[in-house]
């Protein structure tokens, strides 16, 4: 059992988690657009993983027995227009994701919950591999642009990507 304070908290992450799916499935939806078939693949496969992420914590709420609070998710933003502010954007919500966990495992210590405390453990080692990821790509796309073939080499890169995230799931 946990405390139904925790329980709200982690309620309130697996909305961030669904809402994490909803931005990547928008940035896919975009990049499909652009004719960017690797980024597309790639934000599809987060969306994915966003997915599962909400989908563990609310296991292991109900293994808890506590209560699981299924709110509103946001309308992701407007367009974001190149693939460099999509990668951008990317980064600053994972940092702002990374942020949230942190809190949740200080509370989670703060009350002295044990088992929370231990079953956030994966979602911080998480957060690391997804802003290093992100970072290398951004890196990339400002070393070799976002347009013409530097472009088209990231975009093949990123499919991939793609297919690596998708047999690791
Ligand atoms: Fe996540
Ligand atoms: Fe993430």
């Amino acid at each position: 059992m946990i405390s139904k304070t925790m329980a709200k908290k982690l309620s309130d992450q697996i909305n961030r988690e669904f809402y994490s799916a909803y931005l990547y499935l928008s940035f896919s939806t975009e990049a499909e657009g652009m004719n960017l078939r690797g980024a597309a693949a790639w934000f599809l496969a987060k969306h994915g993983e966003e997915m599962t992420h909400a989908m563990k914590m609310r296991r292991y709420l109900l293994d808890q027995e506590a209560q699981v609070e299924l709110g509103g998710i946001d309308a992701p933003p407007e367009k974001s227009g190149t693939i460099l502010a999509m990668f951008e954007q990317t980064l600053e919500h994972e940092r702002s994701v990374t942020a949230h966990i942190n809190d949740l495992v200080d509370h989670a210590l703060g009350e002295k919950d044990h088992a929370t405390d231990i079953f956030l453990h994966w979602f911080v080692t998480e957060q690391i591999e997804e802003e290093a990821t992100v970072n290398d790509i951004l890196g990339r796309l400002r070393l070799f642009g976002d347009q013409g073939q530097g472009l088209l080499m990231i975009d093949n890169e990123l499919a991939t990507a793609a297919q690596a995230i998708q047999q690791a799931a």
